[in-house]
């Protein structure tokens, strides 16, 4: 979790000069200051934790600001401009749906179907209904309430326990936040709604028996009977870091739901639609869940998320009972949609899958330069995460993780403040339109920066 602010006193730093990246100015840009100081006054903390750039404008892989200063992204905005920045072919559509028709709340609207149509054509039976939304918490909370509605349908109102792991993150609004596993970001939600129950994400690092027993012992050491879990929910690869669910434990995972009447729901708001190489991170794991949450990569920018679920599922709420004032506004169905026909027109899952090699290699060779400070690194597709720790520990460096991405800004490589335990781990997930070069290049800038810290 970032916690600390990037001061604003400008640090002359070495010029840069590549296709990717250019320095031209002290970093945060003099011009820049008296914006940014002005942000912090208005706006609450909270939104103040990233690194002091003003981004102007951004195109494919680039960020830039006003001042001729050009970033290669390793952010992708928090992993969400995964068909690239700017695109022409998502700017003409949002310009063709805001000149005809830019508010429809619910009523009927051709473009809504079509958008319907291409996401349930990324993904398997029997995830064929859609429900459109506008953020990756809404559509966590629509799969909570899902799973609620049916348990409590099934086996009366004790049904309701809704599982989920440790580390875990499903979004800021107040059943995300119950669902999720991060203690530090719960303190406001008190003791209500106990039915919530965590168990540990078998990461192989922190939790290191990955063994499907450790669920079902820790639900038995909380006092949770399995016929009275209406729901268990995870990422498939956790947003703190990118550590995938290994496969034995999701497959066994799906037999224990299965057995026991309670529904599986992936959180595919950061590996949807192409990151990790697939359309979906559960493609990894050999298991399709009974609901799906996607956002971000989904619509390339425009706000707009995605429950997918089977039809008994999903028409569990009758006519206008489960909907939402801006579900499909016609502004950002028309992004997502011009979204997801770059991402296949243009191969970028195959692209990711393809540059998979390159992230995780470089990745290695990144904790291999820091000297053992990065003690855990993974890698899948196009995303990556670096968890710089205390020597021989698994307890965060988030010093380390927070100087990595400093000077990362400073050198020109975009990336957003530091996440995961403790706020050790430093994310790299750039657009998926990168190419090869370009993601060596910004590599090569972290491993030097690795080796700097270690
Ligand atoms: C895995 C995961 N789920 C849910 C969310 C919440 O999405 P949003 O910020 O759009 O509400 C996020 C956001 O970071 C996320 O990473």
């Amino acid at each position: 979790m970032a916690s600390k602010e990037f001061p604003l006193e400008p640090v002359t730093v070495p010029l840069v000069d590549t296709p990717n990246r250019k320095i031209r100015t002290a970093i945060p840009a003099p011009e820049s200051v008296d914006t940014l100081r002005r942000m912090r006054a208005c706006e609450p903390r909270s939104m103040g934790g990233q690194p002091p750039v003003l981004w102007d404008r951004a195109e494919g892989v680039h960020v830039h600001d006003a001042w001729g200063n050009q970033w290669l992204d390793f952010s992708s905005g928090v992993l969400v401009a995964n068909s690239g920045h700017g695109r022409r072919e998502i700017v003409e559509a949002i310009n063709e749906a805001a000149g005809r028709l830019y508010h429809a709340y619910c009523f009927p609207t051709a473009l809504r179907l079509e958008l319907e149509e291409a996401i349930a054509a990324f993904a398997p039976a029997p995830l064929n209904k859609v429900f459109l939304l506008t953020t990756g918490s809404e559509a966590t909370e629509a799969c909570l309430k899902l799973a609620r509605t049916r348990g409590m349908a099934l086996g009366g109102p004790e049904k309701s326990v809704f599982v989920t792991f440790t580390h875990a993150f499903h979004g800021r609004t107040m059943g995300a936040q119950l669902a999720g596993g991060i203690p530090g970001l719960k303190g406001w939600l008190g003791d209500c709604c106990p039915r919530f129950v965590n168990v540990p994400f078998p990461d192989g690092f922190r939790q290191t028996d990955v063994s499907f027993a450790v669920f079902e012992e820790s639900l038995r050491a909380q006092g949770v009977d399995p016929a009275r879990v209406c729901g268990v929910m995870t990422e498939t690869f956790q947003g703190c870091n990118a550590t995938l669910l290994p496969q034995a434990y999701a497959k066994a995972l799906r037999d224990w739901c299965d057995t026991h009447g309670s529904l599986l729901i992936f959180d595919e708001v950061q590996a949807g639609f192409g990151r990790t190489g697939r359309a979906f991170g559960f493609e990894h794991l050999g298991v399709v869940p009974d609901l799906a949450a996607c956002g971000k990569g989904i619509s390339g920018g425009m706000p707009l998320s995605a429950v997918l679920g089977p039809e008994a599922l999903m028409n569990l709420y009758g006519p206008g009972e489960m909907t939402s004032t801006h579900s499909a506004n016609p502004v950002c169905a028309a992004a997502a949609l011009a979204n997801l026909r770059l991402i296949r027109s243009e191969g970028l899952m195959e692209n990711a899958a393809a540059l998979d090699p390159v992230l995780r290699e470089g990745s290695a060779r990144i904790a291999q330069a820091s000297g053992g400070r990065i003690a855990r690194h993974d890698s899948v597709g196009l995303v990556a995460s670096l968890q710089w720790t205390e020597p021989g520990t698994t307890t965060p460096d988030p010093e380390r993780a927070w100087e990595m991405i400093n000077r990362s800004v400073q050198r020109g490589v975009m990336l957003f403040a530091p996440v995961g335990v403790g706020g050790g781990a430093v994310k790299i997930c750039p657009p998926l339109v990168i190419d090869e070069a370009a993601l060596r290049e910004g590599l090569e800038v972290l491993e030097t920066i690795a080796a700097e810290l270690a």
